[in-house]
Order: C-alpha cells, then sequence, then structure tokens
C-alpha cells in the first residue's frame, strides 16, 4: 500500500443536534458517523504529519479521530472566516485545523512557518481556503501528500474522495484553472506573512 508523509483532511461530520431541513449538511454530501471516520485506515508513513479540519462543536470528535488514525496532537490554527454564520452558543464564525503528527516529523523550516490565523471570506458550502493547501505545498515541498474527503483534483497530491470523481465538469474546469493560476503566480505563493527570519526555535524533530 502506498503510504503518505502528509495528510490533509476534512471530514462529512454528522451533526446530530436540530438543523432545519434546508440548512441539513446531508442536502450538500453524505455525511459520516463518528465511528465510521474512526475506523477510516489512513494510508499515513511511520513519519507523517496530520491537518485535519475541525469545526468547533466537533472538536472532541476529531481529537479522538486523529488518535484513532495514530496521530498525536500538536497544535491547530483558526480559519477567520470574516463573517458570522449559525450557532447555539455563539454564531459560529471561525474553524480549526488541528495539527497532529506520528512518529517523528519535524515541523516546516521556520521561514515557512506562518500565523496561526488565517482571515479567508467563505466560498461555497463547506469549502476550506485553498490557502491552506498552498502552504503546505510549501512547507513540505517533497512531501507525499493525500487529501482525504477532496472534492477536487490537486497537482502533487493524490485525493480521495465521493465528489472527486463526479464533479459537476463546471466545478472541474474551475479547479484547473485555479491550479494553474497558482502555478503560475509566485505572487500567490507569498500571501502568507513569513515568520521573522531566524526564529528562536531552530527546526526540531517532534
Ligand atoms: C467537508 S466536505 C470536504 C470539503 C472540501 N475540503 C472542500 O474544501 O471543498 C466532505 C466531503 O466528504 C465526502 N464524503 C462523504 N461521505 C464520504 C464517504 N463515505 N467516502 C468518501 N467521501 C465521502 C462528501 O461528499 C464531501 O465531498
Amino acid at each position: 500500500m502506498k503510504l503518505y508523509d502528509v495528510i490533509y483532511a476534512d471530514p462529512p461530520w454528522k451533526y446530530s443536534f436540530s438543523r432545519s431541513s434546508s440548512r441539513k449538511i446531508e442536502n450538500q454530501y453524505p455525511t459520516m458517523a463518528l465511528q465510521e471516520i474512526k475506523g477510516f485506515e489512513v494510508p499515513a508513513n511511520e513519519n507523517s504529519v496530520i491537518y485535519l479540519w475541525a469545526t468547533a462543536p466537533k472538536l472532541r470528535e476529531a481529537l479522538e479521530v486523529m488518535e484513532a488514525w495514530g496521530f498525536t496532537y500538536k497544535t491547530h490554527m483558526i480559519w477567520d472566516k470574516q463573517r458570522i454564520g449559525m450557532g447555539y452558543w455563539f454564531r459560529g464564525q471561525h474553524e480549526l485545523l488541528l495539527v497532529g503528527t506520528k512518529g517523528k516529523y519535524a515541523p516546516p523550516d521556520p521561514s515557512k512557518r506562518i500565523s496561526s490565523v488565517i482571515s479567508r471570506k467563505r466560498e461555497r458550502h463547506s469549502r476550506k481556503p485553498e490557502d491552506v493547501q498552498l502552504w503546505i505545498e510549501r512547507a513540505f515541498p517533497k512531501a507525499r501528500k493525500l487529501e482525504l474527503f477532496a472534492r477536487e483534483p490537486r497537482k502533487g497530491w493524490e485525493v480521495w474522495g465521493n465528489e472527486v470523481g463526479s464533479m459537476k465538469e463546471s466545478h472541474y474546469q474551475a479547479a484547473l484553472v485555479n491550479l494553474k493560476r497558482a502555478e503560475e503566480s509566485e505572487q500567490q505563493r507569498d500571501i502568507f506573512e513569513k515568520a521573522p527570519d531566524g526564529g528562536d526555535d531552530a527546526r526540531t524533530a517532534t
């Protein structure tokens, strides 16, 4: 079985709280029970890193999934969507990108370390900012990368998900255009602020 160094996953969390039928996630795509997600065999190398998306209400489950997949939680980043959404305790405006490692996997070089907050407007339902994958590509150029629960093909990655092969042609074309633009535009690859030069922490395996 082919194994990967970097896993990027955005699971189809199932919500049990009541939602009006018009707001049901299942109107967008099928969801999976926690046990099903945990039971997934992730083809990760013995030394690897995972970037796992979690909504705020799913934080506990996401940590469980990370552990079930063999990774140890390290830290997280926040995606500020710049607009409030729905929610019971707070009107949600952010999602979390959890980071975990398996075995020993070195963090990005200090010059590639970015802020733990990314502020990008939300796009279509569940769509995550492309900048995150662009950054992962820059931070780990030589790593073998796998996206789980992907919707689109992506150059340099293997992708897996039930929508990848059944995307509407217009979405597929848009994805290809995005890829081309990303490849051509060095400027786009510089959207993140670089960490200050020579940060105090040397590159260490964790
Ligand atoms: C949260 S969305 C991913 C969104 C994606 N990261 C993006 O930025 O557009 C979860 C995806 O998992 C897919 N999915 C749901 N059940 C699945 C299953 N059993 N096997 C594979 N993919 C599944 C959904 O159809 C959906 O495309």
